[in-house]
């Protein structure tokens, strides 16, 4: 879907005749890109090519002001997709029990604290279609409020959680922006009634960040918002870090060095069931290594705060606890 502020800029760039040298800088990748010459005569078709690549994923970037590194981005395209990675912050809720990011939704933004789910793949809000008692304490979407909202007539959503809790209600889009990178036309389900534990909890809805094979979108699936920027951004990725009691980051299109030690490892994920979902061969309690079962795997999901293993794996871990016992 085509945007009017992306429109906007790239005709103020039309209108600008030259630019100046710029070195264009991104301080989550510390690097720098010196950009000389008059645009229009070194690539015609770096608008073009910058506006297709937006509207291709009905993405919109917060770009840096000033028209000098505006026209930059629209002479490297590989630069405008670099400015598309963006840092969040995942906020623990009480005890760790989740983590939420702030996320802005509509026209004028309304901002909802939303929990990061790679376990799930729905993107659903409290909204202003639930009773307000259940709404207390939340932040919620008001649909009728946002100007770029669409509502999709006669789609539907609902889900249940492993825990039993659950949410459902109507569906359509509008944009939705995490951390600075915006996806245009974004699959929002707005939530006409939930569970208590949602009532009860700390987030004003999820984000889905897992395979859309998991959405429940009726009668067609809908593409999470990580699939829609997927294109767009440096590095095909996302990586979550998250504290104890801290406050810690989703970044979306590179890895950051300062967040790890050693090497980063790459397994291949099996995506049948629409999850994170990798072989688990080994697992280790202190320094002794133990093996699973081969056709044994593991889920990376990021929405709970269970630690689910086979018995073999909880029984060796507890063989460490002194006075540890079995409890039903
Ligand atoms: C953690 O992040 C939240 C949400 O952005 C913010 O409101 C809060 O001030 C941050 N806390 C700290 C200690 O930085």
């Amino acid at each position: 879907m085509r945007y009017s502020s992306a429109t906007a800029i790239v005709t103020a760039l039309w209108a600008a005749k030259s630019v100046t040298a710029a070195p264009v800088e991104d301080p989550s990748l510390g690097f720098a890109v010196p950009v000389t010459h008059n645009f229009l005569e070194v690539n015609h078709n770096g608008p073009k090519s910058f506006n297709d690549a937006i509207n291709k994923w009905g993405i919109e970037k917060d770009l840096p002001t000033g028209e000098h590194l505006k026209s930059d981005l629209v002479m490297h395209k590989e630069v405008a997709k670099r400015y598309a990675d963006s840092s969040a912050v995942a906020a623990p809720g009480s005890s760790d029990v989740e983590y939420t990011v702030p996320v802005k939704i509509g026209t004028p933004a309304q901002t909802l604290n939303l929990n990061l789910d790679t376990g799930s793949s729905d993107l659903w809000v409290f909204s202003s279609s639930q009773a307000i008692s259940q709404t207390t304490g939340h932040d919620i979407y008001t649909p009728s409020t946002s100007s770029t909202w669409k509502k999709l007539a006669g789609f539907s959503w609902s889900i249940q959680y492993a825990d039993g809790s659950g949410a459902s209600g109507d569906v359509g889009t509008d944009k939705v922006t995490i951390g600075t990178t915006t996806v245009g036309t974004q699959v929002v389900e707005i939530a006409n009634i939930v569970t208590s534990a949602f009532v009860n909890g700390g987030n004003d809805g999820i984000v889905g960040l897992g395979y859309s094979k998991l959405n429940t979108v009726s009668p067609v699936k809908a593409k999470t918002w990580f699939e829609n920027v997927m294109s767009s951004l440096s590095n095909k990725l996302f990586t979550a870090t998250l504290y104890h009691n801290k406050n810690g980051t989703y970044d979306f299109g590179y890895i950051d060095s300062k967040k790890y030690t050693g090497t980063v490892k790459y397994t291949p994920i099996l995506t049948k069931n629409g999850w994170w979902e990798f072989p688990s061969r080994n697992y280790k309690v202190g320094r002794t290594t133990y093996s699973n079962p081969s056709t044994a795997t593991g889920i990376a999901d990021t929405g709970t705060s269970l630690l689910l293993v086979s018995s073999g794996a909880a029984k060796a871990y507890y063989k460490t606890i002194s006075g540890a016992q079995a409890n039903s």
